[in-house]
């Protein structure tokens, strides 16, 4: 039982099986409708299904730690422990500006043209083509065209890095059959971040190569230096692809919303963060509490472990009107699908610039999309399609 002030009401779902993951939504409202604060019996958490209490958690990074806290087992926690998402505090802001300089849209500027010649040829090719898997076809081809040398890692093992990411995300769960299943792609990354570190094979221009100079001037030691290659090569990839095809898959269902793109690609942004806010692709990673706290009148006591819920928050009702509406002129600037305070997505504004940039190249092109017998993966932590086959009506 909890040690709460009031009651915490307790629901007894397992977020991680098989057919939550399929359908979480309903399982999300029902939490958010029981309160601000649900135990999670199944798995010995407190879940944060509503907005405003999901946002301040995220905010007082004081009190809801990430080291030992951001996977739901303690197996993964212990093995991230030292990298930038598994730090706190001064530490880590310190990892997180070796890396960061390189991920400000300053930086980011001089890479804009070619990221949009890239969209644009990716595109191009895939409406001459008609059909196309806009997972394997589109995102992943757009993504990987633009991530690896970005990250200026080594051509050898690109191949692998979206099952990697998968495997990752995957052992960020509870530890059920799906994470233990996922361990070995998971060590098969960790080996790849460690050659990059040992054969020093990060091309001098990326963000890996950031991390080879922290290790010369003594900022990390070489265990660290492998764990920031990892904080990269985890969140750069399947993000992007999901978030991406989840607007394939939204303008698909309302053509209505397509024809305000193509009428107006400024909304684009707008329509981008509206996809994220809808259909969130980080669905939540835990926090660790470090002091006893209270949230609504609920106790929850120092060592505890929070589930913050970014796909639920951005659905409450309580925060957003018509909230599972797919609305592109809404103003969802406040959306958690990055996550929100010091640890929100250091690589969102690259993530912007290639969807941005992809969703530019269609609305030039396509009348609408059609999409018939997508699958969806199963994963712990992702809310991603296996496939989601696609057939682009041209533009007139
Ligand atoms: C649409 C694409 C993306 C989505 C939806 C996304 C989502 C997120 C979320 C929700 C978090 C916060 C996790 C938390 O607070 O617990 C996060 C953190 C992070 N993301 Fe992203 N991400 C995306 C793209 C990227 C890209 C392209 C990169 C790298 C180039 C990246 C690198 C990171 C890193 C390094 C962190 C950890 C930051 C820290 O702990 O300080 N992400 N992301």
């Amino acid at each position: 039982m909890t040690s709460a002030t009031a009651p915490v009401p307790v629901d007894e779902v397992d977020l991680y099986a098989e057919s939550a993951i399929l359908e979480p939504y309903g399982h999300y409202r029902r939490l958010r409708d029981l309160g601000p604060v649900v135990y999670l019996k199944r798995h010995g958490v407190y879940a944060l299904p509503r907005y405003e209490e999901t946002r301040a958690a995220l905010t007082d990074d004081d009190t809801f730690r990430n080291a030992g806290g951001v996977s739901l087992n303690d197996h993964y926690n212990n093995l991230i422990l030292g990298s930038t998402f598994a730090s706190d505090g001064d530490e880590h802001a310190r990892l997180r500006a070796i890396t960061g300089g390189r991920l400000t849209p300053r930086a980011l500027r001089p890479m804009r043209g070619r990221v949009e010649a890239t969209a644009d040829a990716v595109v191009e090719a895939l409406v001459e083509q008609g059909s196309f898997d806009a997972v394997g076809d589109l995102a992943r081809a757009m993504v990987l065209a633009v991530v690896p040398d970005f990250l200026g890692i080594p051509d050898d093992g690109r191949e692998h890095l979206i099952d990697w990411a998968a495997a990752n995300f995957n052992c960020h769960g509870p530890l059920n059959d799906r994470a233990r299943a996922s361990l070995p792609l998971s060590s098969a990354m960790a080996a790849y971040a460690e050659r990059l570190v040992e054969e020093r094979s990060a091309r001098p221009d990326g963000v890996a190569h950031c991390v080879l100079d922290a290790l010369d001037r003594g900022e990390v030691g070489r265990d660290q230096a492998v764990s920031l290659m990892i904080d990269y090569l985890v969140p750069s990839l399947d993000t992007t692809v999901t978030g991406l095809t989840a607007a394939i898959d939204l303008f698909a269902r309302h053509p209505d919303q397509w024809d305000l793109i193509r009428q107006d690609p400024a909304l684009i942004p707008g329509a981008f963060r509206e996809v994220l806010r809808l259909e969130t692709p980080v669905r939540a990673f835990g926090r660790r509490v470090a002091r006893d706290t209270e949230i609504g009148r609920a106790c929850l006591p120092a060592g505890s472990q929070v589930l913050v819920m970014f796909a639920s928050a951005n659905r409450d009702e309580r925060a957003w009107d018509r909230p599972e509406e797919f609305d592109v002129c809404r103003e969802s600037l406040g959306h958690l699908g990055f996550g929100y305070g010091a640890h929100g997505c250091a690589g969102q504004g690259l993530a912007r610039l290639e969807t941005h940039a992809v969703l530019a190249a269609l609305a030039r092109r396509v009348a609408r999309f059609e999409v018939r017998g997508s699958r969806r993966t199963v994963n712990n932590v992702m809310r991603a399609f296996d496939s989601l086959p696609t057939r682009a009506v041209p533009a007139g």
